[in-house]
């Protein structure tokens, strides 16, 4: 136990009394119940991670509410940012890596990415990770995956669109177990960043977005699509279109990307 006790940003009230332990190299909080995992963690430092059973203001991109019931992993991870602004933007993909990686050790081979960061399993939603970046040297990287909840009693309209790992597996692995897997392949993917930067990392992710796809993007207001080809080693996003002529396109200009 710390004794810290941190107040939700958002009802004000103390949010539940962390247990800290160290794993796989990091500092791991463990909360019953926080506004957000994100916000929890705008606080800590480089390798501290903070897991909680249940949120009750869970945030997902683009300023929506992310169903955060228990059963679920809520967790977040603050690392060290470079000043490059392309390792910056690559976070979310790199995350994205670590995420499929750590599936992987417990038996679901069959995710993909959506881009920017997504896991998919076939066309369901799985997990989501939302990047926050509250001082300039860190990122907060929050990861939300569906395990034995259920988001659907919550929002009738997740029935259709999500998936959880009780659906795809007759076992799915404890919460502490799934929290180290993760913190560990987490851990790997921000050093080999660090070390040999996206470049070394983008061969790799490009593996993981699944069968060629039509997409439509936003692109600060104008409309394109085609087919989504990965990105390239700068992180920028590769699209086709009908011409087979591709366009790189930087993380920023994107607004929303749907598959079509
Ligand atoms: C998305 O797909 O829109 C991103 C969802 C990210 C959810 C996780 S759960 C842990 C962390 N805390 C939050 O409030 N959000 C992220």
């Amino acid at each position: 136990m710390t004794g810290i006790i941190a107040m939700n940003i958002h009802t004000a009230k103390p949010d539940s009394k962390p247990h800290e332990s160290q794993v796989a190299g990091w500092t791991l909080q463990e909360v019953d119940v926080v506004g957000s995992t994100n916000f929890f963690a705008a606080k800590l430092s480089a390798w501290h991670a903070v897991r909680a059973d249940t949120q009750t203001a869970g945030r997902g991109r683009f300023q929506r509410s992310w169903v955060s019931d228990a059963g679920g992993l809520w967790l977040s991870a603050v690392v060290p940012v470079d000043p490059d602004r392309q390792r910056w933007e690559a976070l979310p993909l790199v995350a994205g890596l670590a995420l499929i990686e750590s599936l992987k050790k417990i038996g679901i081979n069959s995710a993909r990415l959506r881009w920017p960061n997504d896991i998919m399993v076939n066309e369901r939603k799985l997990a989501g990770l939302l990047v926050d970046n509250f001082t300039p040297k860190l990122a907060v990287i929050g990861i939300g995956v569906n395990v034995t909840n259920h988001p659907d009693e919550h929002d009738e309209t997740l029935k259709t669109t999500t998936t959880r790992l009780a659906d795809l597996v007759p076992h799915p692995p404890s919460l502490a177990v799934l929290t180290a897997t993760i913190l560990v392949e987490l851990r790997s993917a921000i050093t080999s960043l660090a070390n040999a930067g996206f470049g070394g990392l983008h061969p790799q992710i490009n593996k993981l977005w699944g069968e060629k796809r039509r997409v439509s993007i936003d692109l600060d207001g104008v409309k394109r699509s085609g087919l989504f080809m990965g990105v390239d080693d700068c992180g920028r996003l590769l699209l086709q279109d009908e011409v087979l002529r591709t366009t790189a396109l930087e993380p920023h200009q994107v607004r929303l990307l749907r598959e079509i």
